[in-house]
């Protein structure tokens, strides 16, 4: 990779401010001065420093983000602030994993590594993402028992077997709420389907990775390594239902 590219990728400025911190002689690359912007290095096998910090070059990163309520999930918009917007690193790879609706808030993830996006999305992966919803009116057996069959929602197919849990009783009742798909306003449009609505949603985890208490809306961290492999070993979290009931 091109020296400057890789030193902007890794927040020390922008390509120009890099060029001049290179032109200045603050970067060297296995001990000796960069000489050129254009100097190919590869950043996994060589040593290079800029103002005598050592770059840990990583290819991928992953951010957990509690996306607040009245922001919209995309990189640009012309209206709302983005979830980006929250996200202090300019590299120009990074997007959302998935979507929640503006009005939803909680756990969202950001990376630049499309492949683990597409596998954690992936329908046919079965990773859950988990809800707590507040619901307008009582949640009874039947809408348990209905989201375990599978919903229609006026799709093509019913949606895959949902876990519905009822958190608190009461004129607004408290849920939890775990799919494996991600479908347009699915667990809006599921209540829907069963006679109520949604009066709040908030995702507190995808697999195994929950939103961390600590965090408050509009705050994120990296994952840390443990939550990272939990989430690549993420497939097939959602016990499928027994086929064998069914004969
Ligand atoms: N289901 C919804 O209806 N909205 C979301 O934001 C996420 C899941």
């Amino acid at each position: 990779m091109r020296l400057d590219k890789l030193l902007a990728k890794m927040q020390f400025g922008t390509r120009n401010e890099v060029k001049q911190l290179i032109r200045q002689g603050n970067v060297t690359v296995d001990g000796n001065r960069a000489v050129s912007a254009k100097q190919h290095v590869d950043p996994q096998t060589q040593i290079v420093c800029c103002s005598g910090k050592r770059l840990r070059y990583q290819k991928y990163v992953y951010y957990m983000l509690y996306k607040p309520k009245g922001c919209v999930t995309a990189r640009k918009d012309n209206v709302h602030d983005t979830v980006m917007d929250y996200i202090k690193d300019s590299r120009k790879d990074l997007f959302p994993v998935g979507r929640l609706d503006l009005d939803t808030e909680g756990l969202l993830l950001i990376t630049n590594d499309g492949d683990l996006s597409h596998r954690l999305l992936s329908p046919a992966k079965h990773v859950k993402k988990v809800y707590e919803a507040r619901i307008d009116g009582a949640v009874t057996t039947e809408h348990i028992n209905a989201f375990a069959a599978g919903v229609d929602i006026g799709d093509d197919t019913l949606t895959a077997p949902a876990e519905l849990t009822v958190l608190e009783a009461g004129e607004i009742s408290s849920v939890r709420v775990a799919i494996t798909e991600g479908r347009y306003h699915q667990i809006k449009r599921m209540f829907l389907a069963m006679g109520r609505s949604v009066v709040a949603l908030k995702r507190t985890a995808m697999g195994n990775v929950k939103l961390d208490d600590l965090l408050a809306p509009g705050e994120y961290r990296e994952l840390t390594e443990q939550e990272l492999n939990e989430l690549k070993g993420q497939e097939d979290t959602y016990a499928k239902p027994d086929k064998s009931r069914d004969i």
